[in-house]
């Protein structure tokens, strides 16, 4: 069925919150979405809607900072697709349409914690390759970068911080 990406809409926010819920299983990064509406800048909130107007994926974007470096950074998260709806498209839609949204926006680069197979297909690579570091051993093996402006990241050196919102989850 057709895909089309696009901006959330006030409309939208009950559904995104259920998406969330049901690809993960648990109310976290449905109201992680929520604290962060409103209360950063940008917030670049996208939803795949099917040909009948179901949404069926939403993907989020917000600023990281990269030590004090002046570089626009956004970082990938959370995604969701609902169950029944995965494995057919619609994550590699939201993820492609996003990255394109992100540089339309100035992003210079966009930093992700997830599964390596299923980034580095878009394009993403370890952030290590690029100098740059998470806080945690534990999820280190997990944090990507994706440079929208080639050689954006070329002598940043620094830890990655998303917003404080996310050590919540
Ligand atoms: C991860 C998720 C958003 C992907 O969405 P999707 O619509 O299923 O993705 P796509 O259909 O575009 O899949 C693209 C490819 O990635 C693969 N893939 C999907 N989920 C994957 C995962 N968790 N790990 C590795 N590969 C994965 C698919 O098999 C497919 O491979 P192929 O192109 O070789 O056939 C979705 O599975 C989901 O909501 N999962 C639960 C929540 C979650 O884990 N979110 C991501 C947090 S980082």
């Amino acid at each position: 069925m057709a895909i089309r990406v696009r901006r959330e809409t006030l409309g939208d926010i009950r559904d995104i919150y259920n998406i969330n819920l049901q690809a993960f299983g648990r109310e976290d990064e449905g109201r992680l979405a929520d604290r962060l509406r409103n209360k950063v800048s940008p917030f670049i909130s996208l939803v795949a809607e099917d040909g009948e107007g179901v949404l069926a994926g939403h993907i989020l974007f917000t600023p990281v900072t990269v030590g004090n470096s002046p570089i626009r950074a956004a970082g990938l998260g959370p995604m969701a697709v609902l169950p029944e709806r995965q494995g057919t498209g619609t994550g590699s839609a939201l993820i492609r349409e996003g990255l394109q949204t992100c540089a339309g926006e100035g992003m210079e680069a966009v930093f992700v914690l997830g599964h390596p197979e299923y980034y580095t297909k878009f394009g993403f690579s370890h952030g290590s390759v690029k100098g740059i570091y998470w806080k945690s051993d534990e999820f280190a093996p997990y944090f990507f970068v994706i440079e929208l402006v080639p050689g954006a990241l070329e002598g940043v050196t620094r830890e990655a911080r998303f917003h404080p919102a996310f050590d919540e989850v």
